[in-house]
């Protein structure tokens, strides 16, 4: 029986560790190639150990043995820029793009809300919320030229 997503890209945001990497695997498993990307460093007042590129590449390992293929790139979702090269280029390596996991994430914050440092705050914000729909905006005009998506008359 071939795979679910047999022949679809999926692109996968904090995938050198935990839920990320655990997606880039059994999307694989179901026949999917992969566009990977992790900040690899930690985050400025997060008190928890970040994962290395070391960890993104052993995510690139259990992809590749599953006989899929995976582009990877150390990026920070708050940089647009680099996420949307990023994308870009694993589009344009693997031919098109089909699944978005918009994973990365920081977890939540030791402080009481009263007693927060103001870039505390913002860098959650920045993460958890700019990141995402800065990753659905890198993502998505792929998705509508290859015809994956839709959309509406009179908004493109
Ligand atoms: N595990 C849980 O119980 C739980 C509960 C609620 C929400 N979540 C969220 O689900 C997601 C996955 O959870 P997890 O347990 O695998 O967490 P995790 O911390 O193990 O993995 C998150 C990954 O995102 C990466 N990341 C963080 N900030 C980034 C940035 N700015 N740019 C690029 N990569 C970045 C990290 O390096 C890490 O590899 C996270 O967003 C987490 O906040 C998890």
């Amino acid at each position: 029986m071939s795979g679910r997503v047999e022949g679809k890209v999926a692109f996968i945001t904090g995938a050198a560790r935990g839920q990320g990497r655990s997606h880039a695997v059994r999307l694989a498993q179901e026949g999917a190639d992969i566009i990977a990307v992790d900040i690899c460093e930690p985050v400025r007042n997060i008190s928890y150990e970040f994962p290395t590129e070391a960890d993104l590449a052993e995510t690139a390992r259990q992809v590749e043995a599953l006989d899929r293929r995976i582009i990877t790139h150390k990026v920070d979702i708050r940089d647009y820029d680099g996420l949307k090269a990023a994308v870009d280029d694993g589009v344009a390596q693997l031919g098109r793009l089909d699944i978005v996991a918009a994973n990365a994430g920081l977890g939540s914050s030791p402080y009481r809300a009263w007693e927060m440092p103001e870039e505390v705050w913002q860098d959650m914000i920045d993460v958890n919320l700019t990141g995402q729909w800065q990753t659905c905006k890198a993502a998505i005009p792929h998705m509508i030229d290859g015809g994956n998506g839709v959309a509406l008359p009179g908004f493109r």
